[in-house]
C-alpha cells in the first residue's frame, strides 16, 4: 500500500486515553439558547455548538461521542497560503481582523499532521454507518486522498465530488482558470448510508423502458414485439455538482470569507444521512452545514475556533429558531480569561456587520 511520509507525522493513538481524561471535563456551557427559555436537558439531546481547536473538542467528544456520529463534513483550510481578513461595522466604528489563518509559511508537513491528527479521531466519532465528506481543492487534496486511504482504508473510498462553481472569477494566464473544489468521500464500514439524489434534466428526454431480467438488463416490450419508451424529466445525480459559488446578494450571505452554498450542504447532508441522524462539521466557518441540517432535523455538532465564526453560527441559527420550533443549542467553551472578557463584553449580542476582504 502506498503511504505518505511527512516530517514528525504522528497519530497520537498511544495516547488517546490520557487525552480523553484531560478533556473530558474541560468544556464549559457559556449559553443555552432554546425557544421557551427552558435551561432543561431536551431528551433527544441538544445541538452543541463548540468554540475552541477542534482537536482538543474530539478529544472531548470520544467520552460520550464514540461511534455516535452518522455524518461529518469538514471543509478545512486548503493550505490556500493565505489569511482571510474581514471588515468589521460595529455602529460608527470600523476595524479589519482575521477570520481564518491558511497561511502555513508554505509548512505542508505541519499541514498535513494537522488534518492528519484530526481525522484519525474523527473516525473514531463517526457511526458504523456513517460517512465523512471532505472539502479540499488542487493545494493539498492529491496528499489527503492517500492519507484517507491510510485512515479508512482504500476500499472505503466512495467517491471524488467535483464541485464545479462557474460563477467565480478565476485568473488564469499560463493555466486553465480553476473552478472547482475536489470534495472526498470515505465510509466508516461497507454497510452506510447512502441515499439517492436525483436532480432535473433540462429537457425531457425520452428512453427506452428497461428492466432486469434474470440479472440481465432488458428493453421491455409491448405485444407486438416493439420497444416502449418513456419519458423522464429527472436524473440520477452524478459526482460533478454545478452549484454557484454564494454572491452577496443570497438572503444566506453572511459576509464570512469561504462561505459554501446552502444547497451544497443540501445535497451532502440528504445523500448521508436521514432525519434524527446527527451530523457533525468540526470547522464550521460561518455555519452553513448546521443551519442546513437543523432545517432537515438532523441534531447536529458545530466546531470553530473563531470568534467571528461562533459569532455568526449563533445569529443565523437564532434568526432560524425565530420563524420554527426548532431543538435547542448549548454553547460551550473552554473559559479561560481571554474568552470570559469576550463572552461578559456582549460580544455575541452586538451588532456587527461582517464583510469579507
Ligand atoms: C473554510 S472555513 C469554513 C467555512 C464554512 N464551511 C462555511 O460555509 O462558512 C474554515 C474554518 O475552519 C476554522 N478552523 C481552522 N482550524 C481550526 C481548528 N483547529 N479548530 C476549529 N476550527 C478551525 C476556521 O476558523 C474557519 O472558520
Amino acid at each position: 500500500m502506498v503511504k505518505l511520509v511527512w516530517k514528525n507525522k504522528n497519530d497520537f493513538l498511544n495516547d488517546i486515553s490520557r487525552l480523553k481524561t484531560i478533556y473530558r471535563d474541560y468544556y464549559n456551557t457559556f449559553e443555552m439558547i432554546s425557544q421557551n427559555n427552558s435551561t432543561s436537558k431536551n431528551q433527544n439531546g441538544n445541538n452543541m455548538l463548540f468554540w475552541g481547536d477542534n482537536l482538543n473538542v474530539s478529544y472531548h467528544l470520544l467520552n460520550n461521542f464514540e461511534e455516535k456520529i452518522d455524518l461529518i463534513y469538514l471543509d478545512p483550510p486548503f493550505f490556500s497560503g493565505s489569511n482571510y481578513n474581514i471588515s468589521i461595522l460595529e455602529g460608527e466604528a470600523k476595524y479589519d481582523s482575521i477570520a481564518y489563518f491558511d497561511c502555513w509559511n508554505k509548512d505542508i508537513d505541519s499541514y498535513l499532521q494537522m488534518l492528519y491528527e484530526r481525522i484519525v479521531i474523527f473516525k473514531k466519532l463517526l457511526s458504523k454507518k456513517g460517512l465523512i465528506f471532505l472539502h479540499l481543492d488542487w493545494h493539498a487534496s492529491h496528499y489527503i486522498k492517500l492519507i484517507l486511504d491510510e485512515i479508512f482504508g482504500k476500499n472505503r473510498f466512495i467517491n471524488e465530488i467535483i464541485w464545479y462553481y462557474y460563477n467565480k472569477y478565476s485568473a488564469g494566464k499560463k493555466n486553465l482558470p480553476r473552478a472547482h473544489d475536489n470534495i472526498l468521500v470515505y465510509s466508516k464500514s461497507s454497510d452506510f448510508t447512502f441515499n439517492e439524489e436525483r436532480i432535473p434534466r433540462k429537457k425531457p428526454t425520452k428512453q427506452l423502458k428497461r428492466e432486469m431480467v434474470n440479472g440481465v438488463l432488458k428493453n421491455v416490450k409491448d405485444e407486438d414485439g416493439h420497444v416502449i419508451y418513456r419519458t423522464v424529466t429527472d436524473k440520477k445525480l452524478d459526482d460533478v455538482w454545478k452549484i454557484p459559488c454564494l454572491q452577496p446578494a443570497s438572503k444566506e450571505y453572511t459576509g464570512f470569507p469561504t462561505q459554501k452554498h446552502h444547497d451544497l450542504l443540501d445535497r451532502i447532508i440528504k445523500i448521508g444521512s436521514n432525519e434524527g441522524d446527527l451530523i457533525a462539521d468540526f470547522f464550521c466557518g460561518s455555519g452553513t452545514t448546521l443551519v442546513v441540517a437543523d432545517k432537515l432535523n438532523r441534531k447536529w455538532i458545530g466546531c470553530d475556533m473563531s470568534k467571528y465564526s461562533i459569532y455568526l453560527t449563533r445569529k443565523r441559527l437564532i434568526n432560524l429558531r425565530k420563524m420554527e420550533t426548532r431543538h435547542p443549542i448549548e454553547l460551550y467553551t473552554h473559559i479561560d480569561e481571554e474568552k470570559e472578557n469576550i463572552i461578559n463584553s456582549g460580544f455575541f449580542d452586538k451588532e456587527l456587520k461582517i464583510k469579507r476582504k
